[in-house]
């Protein structure tokens, strides 16, 4: 079994979109593992983007991670990683395929909704970086 580290981000936490997208995660077999509500500090949400920090749209992006709370969560299954973007869908809803999280719930490439990690390896520091310390089930 494989973990992935997801996010509600806070476009869809503010729609009253959290029970949507865990449905839409159970139905794909993902058990949820760990979730927390949590409204991100700018450094947390710099910290957590810092790959992207050189990227023209980050001051964007880190405030929009923390204008109110998201949902974190630790999802499991069998093909974790992949499984959990193919659910997702596209980075940018206008791609992104039909009855994906983001073409379901999504307004923009910016404003997306979700989160996932996109790799074992960054699944592994993504989980870390917000799960710290907890023995994750
Ligand atoms: P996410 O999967 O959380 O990882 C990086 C995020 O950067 C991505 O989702 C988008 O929310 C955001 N992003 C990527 N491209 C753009 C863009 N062109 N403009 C604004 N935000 C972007």
């Amino acid at each position: 079994m494989e973990k992935t580290f997801a996010i509600i981000k806070p476009d869809a936490v503010a729609d009253n979109h959290i029970g949507g997208i865990l449905a839409m995660a159970e139905a794909a077999g993902f058990k949820i593992r760990a979730a927390q509500m949590k409204h991100l500090t700018r450094k947390e949400a710099e910290g957590f983007y810092a790959v992207h920090a050189e990227r023209p749209f980050f001051g964007e992006l880190v405030e929009f991670m923390s204008e109110g709370p998201c949902v974190l969560l630790a999802l499991e299954r069998e093909d974790a990683v992949a499984k959990w973007r193919d659910v997702m869908g596209a980075t940018n809803p206008a791609n992104a395929a039909e009855g994906t999280v983001r073409k379901t719930y999504a307004k923009s490439v910016g404003r997306n909704c979700a989160h996932g990690s996109d790799s074992k390896e960054n699944a592994a520091i993504e989980l870390a970086y917000f799960f710290p310390g907890t023995a994750l089930l």
